[in-house]
């Protein structure tokens, strides 16, 4: 069943975050004629810098935690589709702290998925590659769509989890969802305890980059706007139950990456320190995005890695103070764990 469906307003959850805010501002300058109320908690990731500026007649901000059915039977009714971003996202802290990531991944999408089954709304649910586990470095196979579900750490767990919702809901309630699992997002607004941003802002502050383990993982780049693009696209263009993967032909072990920033940013290609293996580290992460390319016709724009990677660095050069304040809150966390 094809569904051509034409969203007029939208909830975005997470929209503070650095993937939905850089989706509100591409919905914001791309589609204007649609209206987009953002549901956000403001964890520690979320900023309302990062949807500032934006028309008030069009984006809204409510802050509140997906997990409050009170608060969902509030603002649901009206609107006619969920774009669900909203989640505990990082594996380090996942392996420090478990239980946010339950409560935010795992009850958080319950209680959307039953405000969508109440209010009958289309529901989009924002998801990773990571919920199919890791390939061998040196295996030719790329993750596809029907793949089985092997994830490695408490975050991906609980997004594969998620996902099973999801599924679980499509089939049996019949609610009108489909799931976009994406690889790793690199661009603007990227909390700084992230990969890239970690290692941009570190030399930004004069701090050696850090890198785990052996550098060989590999991690497969899409910029974050090929990702909004792409969801826009299964939003409004994609089928009811599917599942689609989100890469674009972007992968480079962690030491390119690095060397690459380094250069970049005129170090030395030695001037970084090799620190402790994350627990369960996944090797490698590689999408096969067929299925998105034939059926809706999405391709990136952003096939330049060094470019994209330039744009990014110069982006946090610009917004020292967007990433000031975090940055020595989280440079101490990972000291306590010698990373
Ligand atoms: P992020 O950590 O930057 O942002 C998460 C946002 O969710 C924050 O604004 C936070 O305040 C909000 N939030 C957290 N708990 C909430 C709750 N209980 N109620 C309401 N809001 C809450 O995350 P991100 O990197 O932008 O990731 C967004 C989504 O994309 C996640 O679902 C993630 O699993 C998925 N994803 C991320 C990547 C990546 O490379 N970062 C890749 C693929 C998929
Ligand atoms: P990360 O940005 O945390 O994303 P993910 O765990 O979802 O892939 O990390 C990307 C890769 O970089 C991952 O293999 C872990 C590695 N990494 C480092 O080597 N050093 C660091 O300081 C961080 C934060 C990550």
């Amino acid at each position: 069943m094809s569904s051509a469906f034409e969203p007029h307003n939208i909830i975005v959850t997470g929209g503070c975050g650095f993937i939905g805010s850089n989706f509100v501002r591409w919905v914001a300058q791309n589609h204007p004629e649609v209206h987009v109320t953002v549901l956000d908690k403001l964890t520690y990731a979320g900023n309302p810098e990062n949807i500032a500026g934006l028309p008030e007649s069009q984006v809204e901000l409510v802050v509140g935690d997906i997990c409050d059915a009170d608060l969902l039977d509030r603002i649901v009714p009206g609107h006619d589709a969920i774009v669900h971003y909203a989640a505990e996202s990082h594996n380090d802290n996942s392996i420090r702290d478990p239980e946010p990531f339950v409560q935010t991944n795992v009850v958080g999408t319950y209680r959307l998925l039953e405000a969508v089954r109440k209010y009958g709304i289309r529901y989009h649910h924002v998801s990773t590659d990571e919920v199919y586990g890791d390939l061998a470095l040196d295996e030719p196979r790329r993750f596809r769509p029907d793949d089985p579900y092997k994830p490695s750490s408490p975050y991906s767990s609980t997004k594969a989890s998620s996902d099973l919702l999801v599924r679980a809901w499509a089939r049996t309630y019949g609610i009108h969802a489909t799931i976009s699992n994406c690889s790793n997002n690199y661009g603007p607004y990227q909390h700084v305890e992230k990969f890239i941003p970690r290692q941009v802002t570190n030399i930004l502050c004069g701090i050696r980059p850090k890198l785990y383990g052996t550098g060989e993982n590999v991690r497969d780049w899409i910029h974050t706007e090929d990702h909004s693009r792409a969801v826009w696209d299964i939003l409004t263009k994609g089928r009811i139950g599917e599942t689609y993967l989100i890469g674009a032909n972007g992968e480079k072990s962690n030491i390119e990456v690095l060397r690459e920033i380094l250069s970049l940013m005129g170090q030395p290609e030695d001037a970084f320190d090799w620190v402790r293996d994350r627990p369960g580290h996944d090797r490698r992460y590689a999408i096969d995005p067929t299925k998105l390319e034939e059926e809706l016709g999405w391709r990136p724009i952003h096939t330049d890695f060094a470019e994209g990677l330039q744009q990014t660095i110069k982006w946090y050069e610009d917004h020292e103070g967007w990433w000031r304040p975090a940055k020595e809150a989280t440079e101490r966390k990972y000291a306590e764990q010698g990373q």
